[in-house]
């Protein structure tokens, strides 16, 4: 790697006159208008938790469940911030039993609080081999106290399914006062592994109304390797409930569905719910994110909305990709498209969790770039989406890369371009690609500043993504 030339290490003199302040290190949350910054998450969030649940509770803490690779233990972790979930403490609230239907696997905990008890739902099978083990049904354990993390956990019982057959991925919330159950299941009579089923709830393993069966996996992207229909989280937003699913086998191939119902509607009708006719997340080859899915919902310290879901950084599986670890959780932030339906983009890949700019003069653009042309506007969301990166001419230096094409850099050319390149490992390289971000964390606005050049900072002017003069309002973004 090279470095910058010591006369163009960093100095604050080199930006007298900003108004801004320098901004933290520059992989500190950009928080907006003061609020306490938060660490950026790094993904993998988790390594090698499937199946993840995170969710922020009125504690303030965010609490992370998920399938671990061995399937013989529920765990539990807390952290005061969404990243703080990397290396916080891991608590085991139970173990597979040492025989009969709860021995197996446990796959796919959920942990919610029900009439103010903690109870964590979760599939479980025999064990002893064969086919048995896949005698998967749902169950529930229950805490003795208010702190999930230390109370006494103990069983609750079966989950009362309509069949007894294999179910699993069980997930509850309420709307509109009424606490509903919606989790997987095979029918029997449809030759399918699972299909997604919703009904109100009793009791917490009783159901108070006859389920309906709200999706069969039919579609082609929906039965590769196996007819799957699993894994649904709901999420109320913008008049309407999307409840999310996984389909097709757990390799490359898996990836995330979407149901749509008017807010108002009855939700227990199945033709309340539109599916969309394509997966809307789903392998990205560019960020190296291979069948993502079984995702939860979460919100970040700001209040945004994140996507949880599993995803391997690598497609060839040895084996049968149910027994290998390599599903590691991961976030993301999720946008919203103009009519309110969410925006899933694609998997953002590894590294700490990107941003995209929104030019303050012209707020109809963004920062965003086709191939290695870099444009104003806003062609898909991932083409808007930038990582920034430790740079290399100082602690206050960084570097800003698109997730579409992780091994480019924006680099400040001499004639006051900007363009995409990859490191050339050339000193002009590592000079021209260093920029500096200043915050205006009153005005929530932000300039990067170009080391390589100084009193100019990157702008969109006249169309193009260019150097401008670091005061003009070209140079002003906000950071989404
Ligand atoms: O991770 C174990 C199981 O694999 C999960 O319950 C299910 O969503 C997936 O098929």
């Amino acid at each position: 790697m090279s470095f910058v030339p010591s006369r163009f290490a960093l100095s604050r003199r080199g930006f007298i006159g900003s108004a801004a302040v320098l901004s933290a290190a520059p992989m500190a949350a950009r928080a907006a208008s003061g609020e306490t910054a938060a660490p950026v998450p790094v993904n993998p969030l988790v390594k090698q938790r499937a199946d993840a649940q995170v969710f922020r509770h009125d504690d303030g803490y965010y609490y992370l469940t998920g399938s671990v690779p061995e399937y013989d233990r529920l765990v539990l972790r807390r952290s005061k911030t969404l990243a703080g979930l990397t290396t916080a403490e891991e608590a085991v609230l139970w173990r597979h039993e040492k025989s009969g239907p709860m021995s197996g696997f446990l796959w796919a905990p959920e942990l919610h609080q029900i009439d103010g008890k903690w109870i964590m739902y979760f599939a479980a099978g025999p064990s002893g081999g064969g086919e048995d083990v896949f005698r998967i049904r749902t169950y529930a354990i229950v805490c003795d106290g208010a702190d999930p993390m230390t109370g006494k956990w103990s069983v609750l019982g079966e989950f009362q399914a309509p069949w007894d057959s294999f179910n699993l991925d069980s997930t509850s919330f309420v709307h509109k006062g009424i606490r509903y159950f919606a989790w997987a299941q095979r029918e029997p009579g449809i030759e399918t592994n699972s299909n997604l089923y919703i009904a109100p709830l009793k009791t917490p393993l009783t159901l108070a109304a006859k389920p309906a069966r709200l999706t069969v996996p039919t579609l082609d992207w929906e039965v590769r390797g196996y007819k799957v229909a699993e894994a649904p989280a709901v999420l109320h937003r913008n008049g309407r409930l999307f409840m999310t699913y996984s389909a097709s086998a757990t390799d490359a191939r898996y990836c995330l569905g979407l149901l749509t119902a008017d807010e108002n509607a009855d939700i227990m009708d199945p033709k309340s719910w539109t599916k969309s006719p394509r997966p809307v997340f789903k392998t990205c080859k560019e960020t190296s994110v291979y069948g993502p899915g079984h995702n939860s919902f979460t919100v970040d310290e700001q209040g945004r909305d994140v996507l949880v879901y599993h995803g391997r950084d690598y497609e060839a599986i040895q084996g049968d990709p149910l027994f290998n670890p390599d599903r590691h959780t991961r976030v993301q932030r999720l946008y919203y498209a103009a009519d309110g339906a969410p925006d899933f983009g694609v998997p953002v890949g590894n590294g700490p969790l990107p941003e995209r700019f929104i030019s303050v003069a012209n707020p109809q653009a963004l920062l965003a770039h086709d191939g290695t042309h870099l444009l104003g506007g806003n062609p898909t969301l991932a083409q808007t989406q930038f990582r920034q990166t430790p740079g290399r001419a100082g602690k206050e230096s960084l570097m800003l890369s698109p997730i579409l094409l992780p091994d480019h850099y924006l680099v400040a050319k001499k004639d006051g371009s900007v363009t995409l390149e990859k490191d050339s490992n050339s000193a002009d390289f590592a000079l021209r690609s260093q920029f500096v971000r200043l915050e205006d964390k009153a005005q929530g606005q932000l300039r990067f500043a170009a080391i390589s050049t100084p009193g100019k900072a990157l702008g969109l002017a006249d169309g193009q993504i260019r150097l401008v003069r670091s005061r003009d309002a070209a140079a002003y973004w906000r950071a989404d």
